[in-house]
This record gives C-alpha cells, sequence and structure tokens, in this order.
C-alpha cells in the first residue's frame, strides 16, 4: 500500500488535444472512472463542438455510447485551455505531430511545434506538482526537451514527464481501449508511474500494465508501428510474386500464419497500408536512425515505405494497364476513401494515390464511401495535387471539379461504369448484388479488388473480369 499524500489527493485530469487518440481514450478512462474529472480541451473549436453534439468528429463503433455515458457527468469538451490545466494534476498530451514538411529533416523528421507550445502553456499555466503524458507518438528523447521547457519556464510548479503511447487502431478504438493487450508507462518517477497505473488499473488487470524507462516506451510505439507495417509490406511485397507466377498470396497468407511463431495477424495483402501513424512513424525512425548515424539500419526501415508506394503505383498501373492502357474519359468507381474499414478518417488513404493516378490518366470518378463525406473527399484529392508551396494549380482545380462526383449509394456508383476499384473493405461490399451491379456497367465489366473482400467466384460468374490483389486477373 502506497502512503504518499500525492497519490492519494484526488485526481483530475485533462488531455490537449481532442483528435481521434485524445478523443477516445478520454472518453473511455471517464467511462472508467466517474469519480475522476476529465477535461478535454482543443484550439479547434467546430471540433469541440461536435464532441458536444450528437455527431461526433470521429466515427468509432461503440463510441457515441461511450460518450453518451460520461458527458455532462464527468467528461467534459472544451476550448478551455488554460482552465482546463490550471484545475487539473495529470495533464494529457495528445496534439497531432506530422511529418514536417519544411527546412531540417522536411519529409522525414516529426514536426513538434505543437507539443512544445503545450508544454510551454502548460508551464506558464501551473502552479503547484503536475504529471505530463506524452500521449502523441514522439520521437526518443522528446521527454528531455518537454523536461527542460516546463522546468525552464515554469514560475511555480514542478512536474514530471510520462510517456504513456497509444495503442488504440482506429475502426476498433472501444475495444482496443477496454482490453488492451497492455498499457505502457514509461517514467523516471515510480511515484507519477504508479499514480498514473492506478488511473488504468480501475479496468485493466495490472499485468497488463507494463512500466519501462521513458526512451523505452518512446521508442515501443515507433518500434510496434515499424513491426505492423513491416508485416503488411512484407506481405504485398509476395503479392506482386504472386500475380507473376499464379500463386494466392490469400492462401501463402494462411499457410505461413499457421505457423504459431508468425502467427495470421496483419499478413492481409492490400492496395497499401494508409492511416495517420504508419508512414509518418517509420520516417521518423529513419530519420533518428540516420541522425545517429546509423545508415543501414535507416535504410533498411525506408524499405517498408518504398514497398508501400510501389504498391499503390503498382495497382493503378494495372487498373490502366488491363483497361486497354487507357482511361481516359472512362468512368470507373471508387468503392471506399478511408484508409481502412469502420473509420472515417482519411489520413495517408490508399485510395488517395490511386485516385490522383487515376485523375493523371484523365479517368472519370465516381466515389462512395459509407462514412468519408464529400467536402473531405474533395480537400484530400486537392491537397495530394497541390506544389511544394501547398498551390493548386487551375489544371488540376478543375480536373477534380469536372472528374469527381461523390454518391451516396453504391449502386449508383456503378451505373453506366467500364470499372470498379474497391479501395476500402467496408463489410457492406462482400454482400453486393453483383448481378444487379453488372446489369447498371459497360462491358468488359472490369473490377479492381485492391482489398480482396468482394465474393470472387460468385463475381466471375456473373461474369466481371476480376483482378484482385496477390491472383493473376481472370475474366
Ligand atoms: C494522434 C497522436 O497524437 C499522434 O502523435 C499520433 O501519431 C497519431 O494520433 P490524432 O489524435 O490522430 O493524433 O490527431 P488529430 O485527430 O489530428 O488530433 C489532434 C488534435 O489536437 C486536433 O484536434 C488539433 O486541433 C489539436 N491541437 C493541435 C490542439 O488542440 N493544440 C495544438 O497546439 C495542436
Ligand atoms: C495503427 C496501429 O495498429 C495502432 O496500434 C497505432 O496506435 C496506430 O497505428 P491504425 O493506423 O488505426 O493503427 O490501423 P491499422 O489497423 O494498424 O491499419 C493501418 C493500415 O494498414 C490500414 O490502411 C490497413 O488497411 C492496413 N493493413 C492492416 C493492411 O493492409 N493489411 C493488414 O493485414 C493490416
Amino acid at each position: 500500500m502506497i502512503a504518499s499524500p500525492f497519490l492519494n489527493s484526488p485526481i483530475k485530469i485533462c488531455c490537449i488535444g481532442a483528435g481521434y487518440v485524445g478523443g477516445p481514450t478520454m472518453a473511455m478512462i471517464a467511462k472508467q472512472c466517474p469519480d475522476i474529472q476529465v477535461h478535454v480541451v482543443d484550439l479547434n473549436q467546430a471540433r469541440i463542438d461536435q464532441w458536444n453534439s450528437d455527431v461526433l468528429p470521429v466515427y468509432e463503433p461503440g463510441l457515441d455510447d461511450v460518450v453518451r455515458e460520461a458527458r455532462g457527468r464527468n467528461l467534459t469538451f472544451s476550448s478551455r485551455v488554460e482552465t482546463a490545466i490550471r484545475e487539473s494534476n495529470i495533464i494529457f498530451i495528445a496534439v497531432n505531430t506530422p511529418t514536417k514538411s519544411f527546412g531540417i529533416g522536411a519529409g522525414r523528421a516529426a514536426n513538434l511545434e505543437f507539443i512544445e507550445k503545450c508544454a510551454r502553456q502548460i508551464a506558464e499555466c501551473s502552479t503547484g506538482h503536475k504529471i505530463v503524458v506524452e500521449k502523441s507518438t514522439l520521437p526518443v528523447r522528446t521527454a528531455e526537451a518537454v523536461k527542460r521547457i516546463l522546468n525552464s519556464s515554469a514560475k511555480d510548479a514542478t512536474f514530471d514527464v510520462l510517456s504513456n503511447p497509444e495503442f488504440l487502431a482506429e475502426g476498433t478504438a472501444v475495444q482496443d481501449l477496454l482490453q488492451p493487450d497492455r498499457v505502457l508507462i514509461g517514467g523516471e518517477s515510480s511515484e507519477a508511474v504508479e499514480r498514473l497505473a492506478q488511473v488504468y488499473g480501475r479496468w485493466i488487470p495490472r499485468e497488463k500494465i507494463l512500466t519501462t524507462n521513458l526512451w523505452s516506451s518512446e521508442l515501443s510505439k515507433l518500434t510496434a508501428n515499424a513491426f505492423l507495417a513491416q508485416r503488411v509490406s512484407s506481405i504485398n511485397a509476395i503479392s506482386a510474386l504472386c500475380e507473376a507466377t499464379g500463386a494466392d498470396v490469400d492462401e501463402v497468407a494462411r499457410a505461413i500464419g499457421t505457423d504459431s511463431r508468425i502467427g495470421p495477424k496483419f499478413l492481409k495483402s492490400s492496395v497499401g497500408f494508409g492511416g495517420s501513424c504508419f508512414q509518418k512513424d517509420i520516417l521518423n525512425l529513419v530519420y533518428l536512425c540516420e541522425h545517429f548515424g546509423l545508415r543501414e539500419v535507416a535504410q533498411y526501415w525506408e524499405q517498408v515505405v518504398i514497398m508501400n508506394d510501389y504498391q499503390k503505383r503498382r495497382f493503378s498501373e494495372r487498373i490502366v494497364r488491363t483497361m486497354f492502357h487507357t482511361v481516359s474519359d472512362k468512368k470507373i468507381a471508387i468503392w471506399g476513401f478511408a484508409f481502412k474499414k469502420d473509420t472515417n478518417d482519411t489520413r495517408e488513404s490508399p485510395a488517395i494515390h490511386i485516385c490522383r493516378d487515376l485523375l493523371e490518366e484523365r479517368a472519370r470518378l465516381v466515389v462512395y464511401d459509407p462514412q468519408v463525406p464529400e467536402k473531405q473527399i474533395r480537400s484530400e484529392l486537392e491537397a495530394c495535387f497541390q506544389d511544394s508551396n501547398g498551390r493548386l494549380s487551375e489544371t488540376h482545380k478543375k480536373l477534380i471539379e469536372t472528374n469527381v462526383s461523390v454518391v451516396k449509394d453504391v449502386y449508383v456508383s456503378a451505373q453506366e461504369a467500364h470499372a470498379i476499384a474497391v479501395l476500402t473493405e467496408w463489410d457492406e461490399f462482400k454482400t453486393i448484388d453483383c448481378g444487379r451491379v453488372y446489369e447498371e456497367m459497360r462491358r468488359p465489366a472490369f473490377v479492381f479488388d485492391g482489398r480482396n473482400v468482394l465474393d470472387r467466384k460468385a463475381w466471375l460468374d456473373r461474369g466481371f473480369e476480376v483482378h484482385s490483389i496477390g491472383r493473376p486477373g481472370v475474366s
């Protein structure tokens, strides 16, 4: 039993950043700990308004119920950052850390601008003792910088800094938060680590709460994402060989995945991985390795991203090549725009790259996604055509306006289409009436299944020419 007064005083939590990580994580803490006040703050007032409304900014199965239970009881969303910092004794930082687009390390290093601003603001508003928790994924030894900023700018406060990376995956966030494989807490002060462990310990078995030093915790998050992404790139590399040789990548994945040393997860070949984390974190790892002079290690990990770019490019090239080497003025139905199913997130979605390649070939695209709004689809496409100064040429602007339409009905997307490209593995695509789709389409009716979700035999029997990932095309 620990008798420290610091450990026994009531916990009040604040989280800076109400995004895909901050929002769901804090909602789960508030749900599981009704006696702990949890205040989530964000600079973006529109996002806060959404968290306070019936339509949350993040689509996650089960999240509505979690938020509804705790909001108004012990869970608050607001833009009152200073008040929230002042009133809490555990402060999570969950702001985004995008890849730097300028200056030293551009295209690789993490942009830590928001982290530094948060640390300065925490230092300015704090009194007494606070625990500052890095929730955002950060380069190793960022905690050192955070500590220095806090301690040098603080007027009347002391701090402990902890690293507590989040391992939730989008689409399964609620389940991942409810029953995580592990919770990782890195820190120097055992009292501070214990204090945070007590919060998670309310619903997570203690043996699943791992404690490490700060640097191991920071590096473990980068390493976990790098290993997961590496598995996807490994099976995607094999998918290219399958297409060339007549092997079937899903059969190969099943055969190797039953080896308990390899395991079955993260072996689903696809059009490429997306999401806000994998690419960013690997590039970050590569940058760190280069910084420490570890050139071979950097090259090894960079290959995971190179393979992913190759997989996306290969898919769009296959579409063009198969459709008689031209898709100009042809209508292609794009099924799915999110980076994976069960999320409305489109960050780094492979769909963006495929659509860009097809638009460059002057195809006409009709996009259907059950969760991503039209505005977001258009803004992602505009962003991918911008030059390094953020400018969008008139030609590209017009191309998107005239050649992209977004529809709310999957069957409508197939009307008069020359081809369908499945880019997200939404469950509803598995049960589509392929006969009805076939009647709507031009002939030959091409299908490019970038996620291998369609019932291939049924679609082939119906008369489609089906091109799956990691299998030779069949008509
Ligand atoms: C998280 C992590 O924090 C990131 O490091 C990880 O690699 C990916 O997941 P995520 O929650 O997905 O980021 O990001 P996002 O949905 O963009 O949310 C971040 C929020 O922080 C935004 O709502 C943004 O408005 C807010 N923010 C950003 C602030 O409130 N203050 C800032 O200074 C910067
Ligand atoms: C990932 C990590 O899984 C999570 O632990 C971390 O906290 C954040 O980054 P997320 O990006 O939300 O989570 O989703 P994830 O399920 O990992 O998928 C990432 C990408 O890989 C998606 O585009 C997905 O479609 C793709 N993928 C995943 C495959 O192509 N094949 C697979 O077998 C698995």
